[in-house]
C-alpha cells in the first residue's frame, strides 16, 4: 500500500496503473473508519483491480458552528485498517494541498435535491461535498466510485452531478452497516454518552415502525410521520431536525408512500446530530 499527501505524485502512481490497464475503484472519506467505511473499501476490491481511499476532513463542508475542528481523527489507525482490507493506494492531503491560497473555484448542484432534507438545515454542506468530490475525481479518475447509502442524500446530489457534467464513471451506492442493536454506524457515534448511545436507537426504530405501517397497508404519508415522530419523542435527549418521506428519484415530499420511496430522518441526540434512512419500493 502506497500513501501520498501530494496530488501531482498520486497522479502519477496512478497514471502508470491505469497504463497497465487497472481498473480504478474509489473509496472517498473523512477518516476514523468503521465497518461502514471498511465495507464500502472490500466491495471496492471485489469489483475493481486497483483501490484508492482518500482521507480529508474537508472544511468546505462544514457550515460555522459545526465540527470540522473536533472532527474525530486517527490516521494511524486508518492507514493500518486500510492495509488489512488490501487498498493500493491512501490520498491524505493537508487543507492547502486541496485548497492552497487564492482557491476559488466551487461546484454547486441547484435546486430542490440540494435544499430539502440535510440542505434545509446545512445550508453549503453539499456545496462543498460537491466541490471537493469534483476535485478528488479529477485526481484520481476512478472507473467507480464506491459511497454509503447511509448518507442517501449524498449519493442522490452526486449522481446528479456526475450525470449532468457527464463525468466519465459511475457511482457504486453500498448499503448501511449498522451495530448489533441497529444504530447505523458514524464516525459521530464516538460523541455518545452511555445515556445518548441509547436513545440514538429512535432513529433505526423510526424507520422499522414505518417499515411496519407499510406492512400492514398504511399509504399516508402524513400519517406515518407522525408515528415516527411520537416514537423519536421518547427520547429525552432527542431533538428532530426532520422527519421526511420522500420520492427516491428528486427527493420532493409525497403524500401518498407508492414507487421509490426514501425515508429519511436527521435528530439531534443532545449535541450529536445523527441521520439514518430507509428506501423502499411499494
Ligand atoms: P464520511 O462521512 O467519512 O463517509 C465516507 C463514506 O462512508 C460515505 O460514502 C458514507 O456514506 C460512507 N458511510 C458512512 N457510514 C456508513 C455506514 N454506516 N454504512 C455504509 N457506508 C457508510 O461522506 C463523507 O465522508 C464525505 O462527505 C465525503 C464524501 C468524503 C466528501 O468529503
Amino acid at each position: 500500500m502506497q500513501v501520498f499527501n501530494e496530488i501531482n505524485a498520486l497522479k502519477q502512481a496512478l497514471s502508470s496503473e491505469r497504463k497497465e490497464g487497472k481498473k480504478i475503484g474509489f473509496v472517498p472519506t473523512m477518516g476514523f473508519f468503521h465497518e461502514g467505511h471498511l465495507s464500502l473499501m472490500k466491495q471496492a476490491k471485489n469489483e475493481t483491480n486497483c483501490v484508492v481511499v482518500s482521507i480529508f476532513v474537508n472544511p468546505t463542508q462544514f457550515g460555522p458552528g459545526e465540527d470540522f475542528e473536533s472532527y474525530p481523527r486517527d490516521l494511524n489507525r486508518d492507514l493500518k485498517l486500510c492495509e488489512d482490507v488490501g487498498v493500493n493506494y491512501v490520498f491524505t492531503p493537508d487543507v492547502s494541498e486541496m485548497y492552497p491560497t487564492g482557491y476559488s473555484t466551487y461546484v454547486e448542484c441547484e435546486g430542490g435535491i440540494t435544499k430539502t432534507l440535510c440542505g434545509a438545515s446545512r445550508p453549503g454542506h453539499f456545496k462543498g461535498v460537491t466541490s471537493v468530490v469534483n476535485k478528488l475525481f479529477n485526481i484520481v479518475e476512478p472507473d467507480l466510485a464506491f459511497f454509503g447509502q447511509k448518507d442517501a442524500q449524498q449519493v442522490a446530489v452526486l449522481e446528479k452531478m456526475v450525470r449532468d457534467l457527464n463525468m466519465n464513471l459511475k457511482i457504486i451506492p453500498c448499503p448501511i452497516k449498522r451495530e448489533n442493536d441497529g444504530l447505523a454506524m458514524s464516525s459521530r457515534n464516538v460523541y455518545l454518552n452511555e445515556d445518548e448511545r441509547k436513545d440514538a436507537l429512535v432513529l433505526s426504530q423510526s424507520l422499522k415502525i414505518a417499515s411496519e405501517l407499510i406492512a400492514n397497508g398504511e399509504t399516508d404519508a402524513k400519517s406515518i410521520i407522525d408515528q415516527m415522530k411520537s416514537h423519536i419523542m421518547t427520547a429525552s435527549s432527542a431533538v428532530i431536525d426532520y422527519v421526511q418521506i420522500v420520492d427516491n428519484s428528486d427527493l420532493s415530499d409525497i403524500d401518498t408512500v407508492k414507487g421509490e420511496v426514501l425515508f429519511a430522518v436527521a435528530v439531534r441526540i443532545g449535541r450529536t446530530r445523527l441521520i439514518d434512512n430507509m428506501r423502499m419500493t411499494i
